[in-house]
């Protein structure tokens, strides 16, 4: 049977300035990573050199048939200090918009990948109230310079991950896993390196509100409240561009008796956020695996199933089930903006890769508007806390000399994008 996706479907993948670029030292990330004792397993150094290779890298994209790269600005960069806005930062990223478009690329930003200025955090973060202005002025000033060649923009990179933080620290220490890069084996170190955290912010312990971590109700309300008041200002000086967030979200499911913790995930995590989203012109959607609930709370992984590098479920039928409960919720336009596997077994992220598109296609067909799908990620790259071990890439990177090797995915994702089609996926 053929599964044919529309014509102007969206075939990409996705980056983060900081796993990638390399030397964000303006960074809040950057200055955890190389304190004393710190829970990052490693540090990004130069990660894989992309803001150097930013050019070869689009052009590889293009050879393997892709049409469009969704990547970061860094906030970090182009306003190192507040209020001062570095021109060259801004020049560099114009280049990297001018290379996608010289290779027919589609670019899909994001104004804010988990990583913020170290003045911001001083300030009182994502916690104060003054953050969500603070965030509009620099997307204001990125969007008047660069926004006529960006036809999409994400404000806000999973902005909902800190109830995800939450649940994984609490409940999962033990297993050492969590969804996104979170370093659980150092919880009994967690004290003294707040402490050191602390000096080099200079600010309490309570009072340190960066953006990977957890957050008060009222931490939830400014993040969001940052997206509004950047979607308006955007719209002020771009109006071309179409606005969405980005959220990360669980295949939500229950057995018997879990219902109503199922329903309680979801509120929590997806719909008490859904008035905030409704003026957006497309929603992000990214999924990486499921949760299941039972009569006592969520279930751990059942025994014998397949898990990824990260100890998450490997589960990608979860991306169809996740793009139709969205769609009954919100009625936009869809990017998925991350969805992937972390694995050293190519073969499997082929198949992940069938899966999970087999269901985008499924959802097509009964008319919700998917637009495009961005795998995570174009390169292996720094995954947080848990550094470079873990590997999502569709292209593999030797650290010692930056080279770039395309895997069998590549191709294999490469060619789909190229024939805009399924292969024979009946056995997926
Ligand atoms: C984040 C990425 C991360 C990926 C895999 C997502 O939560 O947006 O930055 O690398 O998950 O953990």
């Amino acid at each position: 049977m053929k599964h044919q996706f529309p014509e102007y479907f969206l075939w990409g993948a996705s980056t983060a300035a900081h796993q990638v670029e390399g030397n964000n030292i303006h960074s809040d990330f950057w200055l955890m990573e190389n304190l004393k004792g710190s829970m990052f397993k490693e540090r990004s150094g130069d990660a894989v050199a992309h803001y150097r290779l930013y050019r070869e890298d689009i052009a590889l994209m293009a050879k393997l048939g892709l049409n469009a790269y969704r990547f970061s600005i860094e906030w970090a960069r182009i306003e190192p200090e507040e209020g001062v806005f570095d021109e060259t930062a801004i020049e560099h990223y114009r280049d990297v918009l001018n290379t996608c478009n010289e290779y027919n690329i589609t670019p899909i930003v994001t104004l804010h990948h988990f990583t913020s200025p170290v003045w911001l955090i001083r300030l009182g973060g994502w916690e104060s109230e003054e953050a969500p202005t603070r965030f509009a002025r620099y997307c204001t000033k990125v969007m008047s310079e660069l926004g006529e060649h960006i036809p999409y923009v994400c404000t806000i990179n999973e902005a909902n991950i800190a109830i995800g933080i939450a649940k994984v620290i609490n409940r999962r220490q033990s297993e050492g896993t969590a969804q996104v890069g979170i370093n659980t084996d150092m919880a009994a170190r967690m004290e003294m390196y707040y402490q050191e955290v602390s000096k080099a912010f200079g600010l309490p312990p309570k009072e340190i509100h960066s953006f990977l971590g957890p957050r008060s109700e009222y931490g939830m309300d400014i993040i969001f409240k940052a997206h509004v008041e950047a979607r308006n200002s955007i719209r002020q000086v771009s109006p071309r561009t179409q606005i969405g967030i980005t959220m990360s979200l669980y295949d939500i499911q229950s057995i018997p008796g879990g219902e109503e913790h199922a329903a309680h995930a979801l509120h929590e995590e997806f719909l008490q956020f859904r008035p905030y989203l409704v003026d957006d012109d497309f929603f992000g959607l990214q999924n990486y695996t499921r949760s299941v609930y039972g009569p006592d709370g969520m279930l751990p992984i059942p025994d014998g199933a397949e898990k990824t590098q990260m100890g998450n479920e490997f589960y990608p039928q979860g991306l169809e089930s996740v793009i139709r409960c969205i769609s009954t919720h919100l009625d936009k336009p869809i990017i998925i903006t991350e969805n992937g596997v972390s694995t050293d077994h190519d073969e499997r992220r082929v198949a992940f890769l069938d899966r999970a598109l087999k269901g985008v296609h499924a959802c097509i067909d009964d008319g919700i508007p998917v637009k495009g799908y961005m795998h995570w990620s174009l390169l292996d790259n720094f995954e947080w806390q848990l550094g470079f071990s873990k590997c999502f890439g569709l292209i593999a990177v030797d650290r010692s000399t930056q080279q770039r090797h395309p895997k069998q995915s590549a191709f294999h994702y490469g060619k789909i994008a190229t024939t805009n089609e399924l292969p024979d996926i009946s056995q997926a």
